[in-house]
């Protein structure tokens, strides 16, 4: 079982982003601070809450491993022992205040938290590919925004930079404009978008992707609807739906093939790739924040290793300076 550091010691990545390997050359220049900095300029500084996803509501849950991943991977929330869990679901907004409906996508973190110690995490949200391929395109993209707005920079200049991006962002542009506002925060479709590596215990690497799949079926409201429903409406819905009936949700386990990319967060894999339904999450109870909890996508145990994917790497030291900010009271 690893700690957080250790595991990144144990992938590669023993320091700062810019010593991960195995990336190209122009990878991880842009420090998190920045990327921090430019997430604060979008609404201003929220003191206490996190930079991105701010506002979001807590669960206690269980996780019941259903035993098909054991034969490619080690890691202990993959056997047959059931696992406890946390789950925090979110806005997508860097302002804690905007109305649920504003914020179109959603997202589901969830903390398992090892037998032996420890955790690890799966981090999700409702559309199934990022807008950005590497953190400096992320950078470029949202100082061009902020600039914008600030009416710093001229409005052909922006269009300039953001059609150098379009085709990366096409894909996830399309799936935000389909997204519908959900029903409830159990009843969507969560994509942890990046590929991760199962190893198992001969060694063997395999590159997959997770998702979760609502047990309740993809359930949505129509924008009027929506627009009735109060500004809290998913955290008020999910509170009562679980003290009538603890809603859940299926850890699907996608497995990449040959030529299927590891390294680009804004392409999907071809919908036959082979899937198994790892296992089931239950959704038990509201609980208040438990302090610190920081859903670092890059905490992998034994039997997980990351891939390649430059903005999953550049995750890690995001989150914690967000942390850092955070739990300073700033
Ligand atoms: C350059 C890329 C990205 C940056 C800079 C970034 C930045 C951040 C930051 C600063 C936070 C707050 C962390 C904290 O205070 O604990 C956050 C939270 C979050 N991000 Fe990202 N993010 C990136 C990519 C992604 C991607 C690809 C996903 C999709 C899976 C994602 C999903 C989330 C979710 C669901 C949360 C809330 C986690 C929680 O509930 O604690 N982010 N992000």
């Amino acid at each position: 079982m690893f700690s957080e550091t250790e595991n990144h010691q144990a992938n590669g990545l023993s320091g700062g982003a810019n010593e991960a390997s195995g990336t190209s050359d122009s990878l991880y220049v842009t420090a998190a601070e920045e990327a921090v900095d430019e997430l604060e300029h979008v609404s201003g500084v929220h003191p206490g809450y996190r930079r991105a996803h701010a506002r979001g509501f807590c669960c206690r849950a269980s996780f019941l491993p259903s035993g098909k991943a054991a034969p490619y991977t080690t890691a202990a929330h993959l056997q047959e022992r059931e696992i406890k869990a946390i789950v925090r679901f979110s806005g997508s907004s860097t302002d804690p205040a905007l109305a649920d409906l504003l914020s179109p996508a959603k997202g589901m973190a969830v903390q398992f938290l090892l037998p032996e110690g420890g955790h690890t995490n799966m981090v999700g949200v409702t559309v199934p590919v990022f807008f950005a391929r590497t953190p400096e395109s992320f950078m470029e993209m949202l100082t061009t925004l902020n600039r914008t707005k600030a009416g710093k920079m001229p409005k052909a200049e922006a269009l300039r930079r953001f059609a150098r991006h379009f085709g990366e962002s096409r894909q996830s542009l399309l799936a935000l404009k389909r997204l519908k506002p959900p029903a409830s925060y159990a009843t969507n479709l969560y994509y942890c978008i990046h590929v991760y590596i199962l190893v198992d215990s001969e060694g063997r690497r395999r590159p997959v992707k997770f998702e979760w799949i609502p047990d309740l079926g993809v359930q949505t409201l129509s924008i009027h609807d929506a627009a009735a429903m109060p500004d809290d409406y998913l955290e008020r819905e999910l509170e009562l739906r679980m003290l009538a009936h603890p809603p859940s949700f299926k850890l699907n386990i996608v497995f990449g093939e040959e030529g299927d990319p590891t390294n680009d967060p804004t392409k999907r894999w071809p919908s036959d790739r082979k899937r198994i339904d790892a296992g089931r999450l239950v959704l038990l109870e509201p609980i208040a924040e438990p302090p610190g909890l920081i859903m670092d996508p890059t905490a992998v145990p034994d039997g997980i290793a990351l891939s390649d994917d430059p903005i999953l790497n550049f995750r890690r030291d995001t989150y914690a300076e967000s942390l850092k900010r955070r739990s300073g009271g700033h």
